[in-house]
Order: structure tokens, then sequence, then C-alpha cells
């Protein structure tokens, strides 16, 4: 079936201004002849996609240890099961071949909230296999190989093609043990980056010159390709997306082209995501009444919004197709949806739920406060003192991820008009006047007496810097990284809460907001000002290495670096590049980039991914790699590095009662750069972290550490010596 080419403009809403994902009015233009679909050559597995065990894989799966996702059109009687091994290097087996029989579930219509998903939409989507890789030690196995298998002759990938290589990420970076940092034999890639791709809004693309769904196609397509290069190049460890995975929108057909699209990347390294409105919103009277479950059964809280946006999926096909998540040891779902926390060697990735209620108090709030509370960074891990016992107390402590990046779909931060104030806006002279105020769906559209929350970005922005802003600053979040608008924006470090930032006295107001209430236009109006930069980078240039593959359009002989040294907000980013059309809202788009936001450093209308990289404890690179025009060179259109000045024994002097100070510095020395021990022990951090009163406050201030010094990146003298402190 060919449909008209009209789709975009009809679901264009005029009087809205909004475009609707489910007009049902396609029109057909030509029809072939029947195509019979032959069924069992594709019964086996397929679309095998991996992701960190969140435990409840089986009775004895390691949280925290990799874990494959797979489909297949066969049940649990046909024993669905990865067989894996251990391969370093490349083609030596360097362990037993292991078979790990899987846990097999789906989802039916009735699991879904509405239509389209439980109607039109749907389509069986086979069954889901999830295993746990149980007994990898993440700190000493570099790479495992595997396949899927079944008791039917299932087999993936088919006899004659490579085997699925996974590259396994490190564990979080260090382990304490009596006060002395241990070594542990046979350690792997001990001072090797370790990188993340942080991307959102991505959709599924085709190749050709057909407009696939929501015309979301050859750039999903291309970033798709990148990541497969990335990944076979190993430039990445892992990727995270966060939020607009598939664009599915109730559509189960899209969600398979989508899985297929992505396996040659996602089954080689950790695929991280977390719900979007387009996987999880949908009118409230449509979700199910156990929605409001609470602290004992959070898996269905409604979203806040109320559109339909997810076509009525409400969550239900991402949370069991990419599942993430926190379990306890029996297998239940602790962490509210689409919520969880998990580390990347030396970096913690943290994940909110921005279509659930964050607001102070609520049970992600809750959550996210222990969460980051729990990190282990590197100046804390080193003193605790219990004062029940009075005394320096010896705890192992594991969990050492200096770096932690936070991310929700919708953005705490964004240059974007869409709710902005309607203070001395003219609807005569403003021709964008209709995007002032807040926009919320009607309560009584089926959210007949809820908590409609404004959806504008201005209004989500307003209650994000309110409720959760405060959390990021008060435990040292490095960046903040967003979606939802389709453009990549970098920000200064920001701070709402900053004295003089002019929002900074609304944010109680908006704290004490009550059911269905917005922020007022005073607020909006405060919205954004470059009173809350607490920090912008400066610019150095560095001498361009001949390997460096985007100079064929460049002749310059330098690259442009930003950096913000040791910010005391985190950078706030905008990534919502991964394929889903442009949405320029930015004041830099409407001016046609005459002008920009205050806070804003960089905003760019490029598909792309940030690949973040953790050199060393004190820099973190960050490289906007563009996926669209460069024809698979990963031209990188934006460079930045991040720096902290913290060292474990930095403030070793003010505590020279601990016995083991100086050995412990000493120590610092030998261990650092990675060269850490694994600690796959981040249940006891965690504890441990609750169950002693005080720890050492951060006061541990270095000088700044010269970039020179910060690892390889800026290899030698010269380059420093380049810096340019222009901004
Ligand atoms: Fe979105």
């Amino acid at each position: 079936m060919v449909f008209a080419d009209d789709w975009e403009r009809r679901q264009y809403n005029e009087t809205t201004h909004t475009r609707v994902d489910t007009v049902s009015e396609a029109v057909a233009v030509a029809r072939s002849a029947p195509a019979p679909m032959v069924k069992a050559p594709n019964e086996g597995p397929r679309k095998p996609r991996l992701s960190i065990a969140t435990g409840d894989e089986s009775s004895d799966a390691d949280a925290g240890t990799l874990a494959v996702t797979w489909s297949s059109a066969r049940g649990d009687d046909a024993s669905p099961a990865v067989r894996w091994w251990r391969e370093d290097p490349p083609g030596v087996r360097t362990s037993d071949v292991v078979v790990t029989k899987a846990t097999t579930y789906t989802y039916e219509r009735d699991d879904l909230c509405g239509a389209p998903a439980n109607a039109s939409g749907y389509r069986d989507p086979g069954r889901i296999h999830r295993a746990a890789l149980t007994g990898i030690d993440r700190a000493t196995t570099r790479f495992v190989v595997y396949e899927l298998i079944d008791s039917r002759g299932g087999l993936y990938p088919p006899a004659g093609e490579p085997r699925l290589r996974a590259r396994v990420p490190p564990p979080a970076g260090a382990h304490l043990e009596d006060g002395i940092w241990k070594e542990k034999e046979n350690k792997k890639d001990s001072s090797r980056p370790v990188s993340v791709a942080m991307f959102a809004d991505m959709g599924r693309g085709t190749d050709d010159d057909s407009v696939t769904w929501n015309e979301y196609g050859s750039p999903a397509f291309n970033t798709s390709n990148a990541l497969t290069n990335a990944a076979g190049n190993m430039d990445i460890d892992a990727a995270f997306l966060f939020g607009d995975v598939s664009y599915a929108t109730g559509y189960q057909s899209v969600w398979d082209d989508y899985l297929e699209m992505i396996s040659p990347w996602a089954a080689a390294v950790p695929f991280l995501v977390n719900p979007g409105n387009h996987e999880y919103d949908y009118t409230r009277d449509d979700w199910p009444s156990s929605r409001d479950g609470g602290d004992a059964n959070p898996k269905y809280i409604a979203d806040v919004y109320g559109g339909a946006d997810s076509g009525g999926e409400c969550g239900v096909p991402t949370k069991r197709l990419l599942p993430m998540g926190i379990s306890d040891t029996h297998g239940r779902t602790v962490s509210p949806p689409g919520t969880w926390i998990t580390s990347i060697g030396p970096i913690a990735l943290v994940s909110m739920n921005t279509e659930v209620d964050f607001r102070s108090g609520s049970v992600q709030w809750r959550w996210l406060n222990k969460a980051l509370g729990g990190i282990n960074r590197t100046e804390v891990s080193l003193f605790y003192f219990n004062s029940r016992v009075g005394n320096w107390t010896d705890v192992v402590f594991c969990l050492q991820t200096p770096w932690v990046l936070f991310a929700g779909h919708r953005p705490g931060l964004v240059d974007s008009d869409w709710g902005k104030s309607c203070l001395g806006v003219d609807p005569a002279g403003d021709d964008r006047s209709w995007t002032c105020g807040p926009k919320k769906v009607k309560s009584d559209e089926g959210n007949e007496g809820e908590d409609v929350r404004d959806a504008s970005d201005v209004g989500v922005a307003l209650e994000f810097q309110a409720h959760v802003w405060p959390l990021l600053v008060k435990h040292d979040v490095t960046a903040v990284f967003s979606g939802h608008n389709h453009v990549y924006q970098r920000h200064c470090a920001f701070d709402p809460g900053r004295e003089g930032s002019g929002i900074d006295s609304h944010l109680d107001s908006i704290r004490n907001l009550g059911p269905g209430e917005d922020p007022d236009d005073e607020a909006r109006a405060q919205y954004g000002k470059a009173g809350g930069c607490v920090a912008r980078p400066r610019k150095i240039e560095e001498q361009k290495k001949i390997e460096q593959n985007d100079s064929a359009d460049d002749s310059s002989d330098t690259t442009t670096w930003w950096v913000y040294d040791a910010p005391t907000a985190p950078v706030s980013l905008v990534v919502g590049s991964a394929g889903a059309g442009f949405t320029k809202n930015s004041r830099f788009s409407l001016s046609k980039g005459t002008e920009t936001c205050e806070f804003c450093e960089v905003v760019m209308y490029e598909f792309g991914y940030l690949r973040v990289t953790s050199v060393n404890v004190t820099h973190l690179k960050c490289e906007f790699i563009e996926t669209q025009k460069s024809a698979g060179r990963g031209k990188v259109l934006d460079r930045f590095y991040i720096t902290r000045n913290e060292e474990p024994g930095a403030d070793m002097g003010k505590h020279p009662e601990h016995p083991d100070a100086e050995k412990l510095k000493g120590n610092w020395e030998m261990a650092r750069g990675w060269e850490y021990v694994a600690g796959a022990c981040a249940v006891v951090a965690f504890v441990a972290f609750f169950m002693l009163d005080v720890f050492v406050p951060k006061d541990t201030v270095m000088p700044y550490v010269a970039l020179d010094s910060g690892g390889p990146a800026f290899g030698n003298g010269e380059d420093a010596a380049l810096m340019d402190n222009e901004v």
C-alpha cells in the first residue's frame, strides 16, 4: 500500500498549532497485489540489544552485569537462550561456552492504554527474551561473543555470519579496602578513556527515497549507521537515548522496524533508554487503575501532561522491549518507571522520567534525591567518619564515579519561545504571540479532575528548575541532558537558584503551585536570564592533529575547544538531534541566526549525537558528532571540556587524624588514570552511605590543573600555550 505524501501537513492543526500523530485519514493512492507473508523463516531469534541487567532477569542474575534482550515468534517451550563466551583478542576464546536460558514475556493488546496502540496500531510483538550474562567480571572482561539460539534450530546470527560481539564496559571505578587502594590482578584497559553516546529524539529511518513514519527518515538511519561505526571502532562504550525513541506512537510495526535498525550497534554496546512523551503520555482516564501505586508499586504512575503523544502505549512497549530499571533482590522494580542509575566506568548515568510527577516530595523526586546522594564521588570515597563510634570507619567502597551525567527527556533549560511570558506580547505585532502562556490539554478531555500540568517548554523548565535543578546543584551533577526540542544546544553552567538569576525570587512560588496551577507570566518573564549562568566556557585553540578527520573543508590548522573550568553547577545540553525533524522554536532560529538566548553558547540545527569521554578524573571531553551530512565521517561540530578539581587526598591536610592519610595520598597517585580495581558492590556503597552519620563535606579544591597535564587530549605544553581567554 502506498499512501499520499501529505501526511505531515494533514496532521498539523492550524487552530492549536500542534501536530496530532493519530490522524486517521491516510489516503491510499496505490495498492499492490496481495503479498503473502512467509512465516516460518522469521520465527527464530532476531533484534539483539544489550543493556545493563536490572537483577530481575533470573534468580541468579547479577544486577549491573550485561543483559541481552531479543525477540522471536517462539515461546518459552522453545527454550530460548543466549550462548556466549569470552574472546580476547578477537578470535581467541578465553572461557568456557556458557548457555544462559532466557526469561520470556510479551505484552498484549490489553496491556496498552488506548488507540491506536490497542486498536489499528496493534500487532503481536512476538515474544521478548532476556538473559543476564551472569558471571562476567566487567573489570577484567573486554569482549563477549554471543549468539541467540532455541531448541527448534533457531540461530542468530544465521550460520556463516560473524557472531555478535559485545564490548563490555568497565564497572564503576575504584575499590577501597581497609583504607588502601588495591589493584586487582588482570585489570583491563586500565588507562583507556571511557565514552558514552548521548542523544534523544531518534525515530525509525530508511535508506531509500520513501518517506517513512513521521518523516523521520534518513537522519535517524544515518545516526544509527554512525553509531554502528562508532561501536565497531570502539569509540563508544554505551549509548543513552533519553526519550522519544522510535516514534512508534502506538504502531507496533514501527517498533519492529526500529529494533532491526538499531541492532547492529545496540547488540555491541549497552543501549540505555528512558521514556519521552512519545513513549509515555496518554489521557489520564485511560491509564490502568493501578497507576497510582505509589512506593509499593511505582510501575504504573500516569504521566502528568495528559496528551495523546504515545498513541496509547503508556510506556509499556518501551519498558518491555528495552528494559531498564533498578530491581531489588526479589526482582521487584524499586525505582519509579523510567528512572535508573548505572555506571559506565567512571561515568555515573542517572535517568529521570520527565513525564511523571517530579515535584518536591513526589516518588520520583525522593528517589532522585536518594540516588544522586548515593553516588560515591572521588572526594567522599576516602573519608568517612562514623559519629556513632566516634572514629573513622573502614568501609569497603566501590562505586567511584567522578562524573555524573543526568538525563531526562524534557528540558529543564532550553532556548524556546514555546510557553514564553505573555507580558508585553502584542498579538498584532508578534506573529508568534500564540506561543505565549501555558500549553495544556483540557482537563475535561479524558482528564477529568486531574492535575494536568503545563506541557510547554517554558512551563516544564520552570517546574524542573524549581524542583529538580536544586538536586543537581546539591549533588554536584556534571551535566544535565535533555531532548524534546529537536536541536543541539549547549548552554552555560546554570543554576536558577543563583542570587540575581531573576528566576530565583520566583522559585518558591513555583514550588507552592497547587493542582492545575501554572507558573505565572511574571515568572515566565524571568525564565532563562543570563544571571542564572554560574560559569561560561573559555575558548582554547589546539593544534589540529594530522589524523583529525574533519579537516577536509576546514583550512584552519587549529581546532577550537571550549572549557568549563570546574563549574559549580551543571552544564546544560539539549541533544534532541538523533533523527526527528527539527523543532525551530529557538530565538536563534526565529531570528534567522542573528541573535540567540542569554544562556546559550551554541544552537545548531544539525543531526548527530554527543560523544562524552572521561579522559581522567579532572577532564571530561565532549564532541558533537554530525551524522547526516558528513557521510559517515563523523565530522565534529562542537567540542568542549568540563573539568573538575577534586582529587582524593587533596584535602588530606584537613583530616590529619585519619590514620592512613599519608598512605592514602600516596596510593592515590598510584591509582589515578583509571587504574582502579573493579567493584561490583554498588549496593554495598549505597547501603553504607545511608548507614553513616557523617561524611566529609566536599571542600577539596586543588588549583586548576593545567590542560597540558590533563591527559591524552592535550599531549604537550605547546597546546596549553595556545589557550586564549576570550570569554
Ligand atoms: Fe518529545
